[in-house]
């Protein structure tokens, strides 16, 4: 993302490694994106794909199976010359972290590979793999010496999310990767970085002249962050059960959002500056103690209802979920950030699964104009000011404000200023993930967390974590599929005088 040349710059020849490479997230978003890079000549001059297969699988068999998912998932219509460019392109490998000798065999036919290909020996290992696979992984990679950066190439590392389940286990992951790799070799990802609205948050704050004077506590009243999901659990209720909606999607996705939306003007664009900035800002987010957490947080899990025509079923009666389960499918939390800039504004934050509605943005709530002035008028009340950002469905900003209604005595209404992405720019449709793989491979991290952050991210949630696994049944909400949450939720913001905002 920082290179000013980003549409024409190629990668590096290098070798784009797959662990996972027959799951669901390559066929979803990794080949789709990989497709799109090469539809837009993105792709590297000399390119090979190397999807390791732990069964072991021909690499004919391999591409059928890639081109299947392909044809499933790309985000456009498949072109059969450009899949056969990519396809091509493809080798399988048989390796298995249980099994150390594959590890070697795997070096070797690598090696073989790079020199046929003449790839240079850049090398990018994109694990994507359930979590336990992250760790065992890594060490055989660098055990045989494929992680060392020798002889002018390059070696990287992209981890998938979930990166550890709590502070502890955030940590003993990073400890141990930073034993095989440097920091700038991993890249951790987090989606939310590849959406073009959660980019435009830095530039909207500091590409333009009029917001950043008025973006601190003199102005602002509190920022409200919701990522508000209509889907149930579906068949993922083995993982989301161990999970719940706070570590699944606060200390990483909504993180992304309150960091980029809280951070200091970066001196500079660049990764590191722009990184060290947000890692800031989460290390400022005040770490409350397991009392405060209980009373600043509200968690609810959802029962039977309705979303649009289809009913869904209690979340306990998901497959693969306890019957019992105390897990939360809806968090929301008060938080502040110990700095000049935020002192006293709260950050409430929200989500969950099974509304009414899906809906992700960032509203920043202004503080209220005196009203002295219209108090000898009719006018009772003034609408509330806010800069909505909206990232989905929809994207783009609305500015809300009071004006006069016409007429010969003085009303005034709130009404919106809105900017839609689509009215302006003609986007492909696209998974999201390519400017994420695309950087990968040209060496840019800006978009990728680091280790500090995603610690800082952790130990900001681990106080509510305790707290709610000591709680158990005690205090946890239920709300119907469908409807817009728990009412505890509201009773959050009412407490202080405040409410979530509505949807336009
Ligand atoms: C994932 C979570 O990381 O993000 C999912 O594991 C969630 O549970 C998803 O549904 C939300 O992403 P998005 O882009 O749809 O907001």
């Amino acid at each position: 993302m920082a290179n000013g040349s980003y549409e024409y710059q190629k990668p590096d020849s290098c070798a784009f490694v797959i662990f996972g490479v027959t799951g669901d997230l390559t066929h979803r978003l990794v080949m789709p994106s990989l497709y799109n890079l090469a539809a837009a000549n993105l792709l590297p001059e000399r390119f090979c794909i190397v999807g390791i297969a732990r069964g072991g699988m021909p690499s004919e068999k391999l591409r059928e199976n890639l081109l299947e998912g392909l044809r499933k998932f790309a985000t456009r219509p498949v072109e059969d010359e450009i899949a056969k460019r990519l396809l091509q392109c493809v080798t399988s490998i048989e390796a298995d972290p249980k099994d150390p000798d594959s590890f070697d065999q795997l070096k070797s036919r690598l090696e073989k590979l790079e020199a046929n290909r003449e790839t240079g020996g850049n090398r990018l290992f994109y694990l994507a793999t359930p979590p336990s696979g992250f760790a065992p992984i890594a060490r055989q990679l660098g055990r045989v010496g494929l992680l060392r950066e020798d002889g002018g190439a390059w070696r990287r590392l992209v981890v998938e999310k979930p990166f550890g389940t709590d502070l502890a286990s955030a940590k003993a992951l990073n400890d141990e990767l930073l034993k095989l790799v440097t920091e700038h070799q991993i890249y951790r990802i987090d989606h939310y970085l590849g959406k073009e609205t959660v980019q435009n948050i830095l530039v909207l704050r500091f590409a333009n002249g009029m917001f950043e004077p008025i973006w601190n506590r003199h102005h602002i009243d509190h920022v409200q962050i919701t990522v508000e999901e209509k889907l149930g659990v579906g068949t993922r209720g083995s993982f989301y059960d161990a999970t719940g909606a706070l570590r699944d999607m606060v200390p990483n996705h909504l993180f992304q959002l309150l960091s980029l939306v809280a951070m200091e003007p970066p001196a500079r664009f660049d990764a590191h500056t722009v990184r060290s900035e947000k890692a800031e800002v989460l290390a400022a987010i005040q770490i409350q103690s397991e009392a405060e957490a209980l009373q600043n947080s509200v968690r609810g899990q959802y029962i039977a209802g309705r979303i649009g025509d289809s009913g869904l079923p209690d979340y306990r009666s998901t497959r693969d979920v306890n019957p019992e389960s105390t897990t939360e499918t809806y968090a929301a939390l008060k938080l502040t950030i110990d700095n000049w800039r935020w002192a006293g504004v709260p950050f409430y934050l929200r989500t969950g699964k099974a509304l009414g509605l899906k809906r992700t943005e960032v509203a920043i709530k202004f503080r209220q104009a005196p009203f002295a002035m219209f108090s000898c008028t009719p006018v009772e009340t003034l609408a509330e000011n806010y800069l909505v950002m909206g990232i989905e469905p929809t994207q783009g900003i609305t500015l809300q404000f009071n004006t006069k209604v016409p007429g010969p005595t003085v009303r005034t209404d709130g009404v919106q200023m809105k900017f839609n992405y689509k009215d302006y720019f003609q986007a492909e449709p696209a998974t999201g993930y390519e400017t994420l793989i695309y950087d990968c491979m040209i060496g840019d991290n800006m978009l990728f967390q680091r280790a500090d952050s995603v610690e800082a991210g952790w130990k900001a949630v681990q106080p509510f974590i305790e707290a709610w696994k000591k709680a158990g049944h005690h205090g946890l909400q239920t709300y119907t599929a469908g409807s817009d949450g728990p009412t505890a939720a509201a009773e959050l913001l009412t407490r202080d005088g405040r409410s979530w905002r509505k949807l336009d």
